[in-house]
């Protein structure tokens, strides 16, 4: 008989839930191993790991959706495994191979079946893969292993709220600079958004909103989401800068906007 979890699906947060299993492989040598699924949600690290030091890390964040007949899919796993490599070269890490990400989202959901909420909860099954910098070194320079693990939970909105209106407030610091690591899904990023984050929470505020870096002119981001808006004239626009992170749902609406609204985008 399959697992069953007690979980309150329609009142879940955006919160870590520890889950059944997880895929971890390693580099070493020029070569990713196969990678596996393991219990143990905890990584043993040197103290001289690039990551503790250099940030060198990236991540993705994706999810799985219960159908209505009962099957479970990914949203486009193929974009965040392209945006992965992209965040990996960008610090020089090695690049995961797409088949090899989708395959381990793919196992980690299927191992994990029991925690991947219901159709017509709102809830979704959130995945986060990661890749760090492990080894032992101490100049700033590339680590010489990697290591890649992809973990899940069952999560609500990310926004408390979910779809009504939430209340954002403009920051002068910057996320990113032009010639930054905006584009890149990498930790240190969002070390930099922490303190932003934590003077909007006090005054009320889900989140900030990050101006363009270089003229503080014209909106580029939300701390964690892409930013668009409808014109009058039925125009979609979203800004377009280097800076800011390639979102998937955003390329998706502009998609979406175009194809099947017949807007222009
Ligand atoms: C800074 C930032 N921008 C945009 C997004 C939205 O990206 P996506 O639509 O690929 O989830 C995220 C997602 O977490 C983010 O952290």
């Amino acid at each position: 008989m399959s697992k069953t979890v007690d979980i309150d699906w329609e009142n879940l947060g955006f919160k870590y839930m520890k889950t059944d299993y997880r895929y971890i492989s390693k580099w070493k040598d020029g070569n990713w191993d196969e990678g596996k699924l393991v219990e143990d949600n905890t990584i043993t690290l040197s103290e001289a790991a690039n990551v503790l030091h250099y940030g060198q890390e990236c991540f993705e964040g994706l999810k799985a959706y219960s159908t209505k007949s009962g099957k479970i899919q990914l949203f486009r796993p193929d974009m965040n495994a392209k945006r992965m490599q992209d965040s990996a070269k960008r610090l020089v890490m090695p690049e995961i191979p797409v088949e090899k990400f989708i395959d381990a989202c793919k196992q980690v959901v299927k191992a994990n079946e029991a925690y991947v909420p219901p159709y017509g909860t709102g809830a979704t099954l959130y995945i986060r893969p990661f890749l760090i910098g492990a080894g032992e070194n101490i100049g700033v320079k590339p680590a010489t292993e990697y290591i890649f693990c992809v973990f899940c939970m069952p999560v609500g909105a990310y926004f408390k709220g979910g779809l009504s209106p939430v209340n954002f407030m403009v920051t002068e610091y910057d996320r990113a600079a032009p010639n930054g690591t905006g584009a890149a899904k990498v930790g240190g990023n969002y070390a930099a958004s922490l303190l932003p984050h934590e003077e909007a929470a006090k005054k009320g505020f889900a989140d900030c909103i990050y101006l363009d870096p270089a003229t503080h002119t014209k909106i580029e981001e939300v701390g964690a989401a892409n930013f668009f808006g409808i014109t009058k004239d039925n125009k979609f626009v979203t800004p377009d800068s280097p800076s800011i992170l390639p979102s998937v749902t955003r390329k998706s609406l502009v998609q979406v906007a175009k194809n099947y609204l017949d807007m222009e985008a």
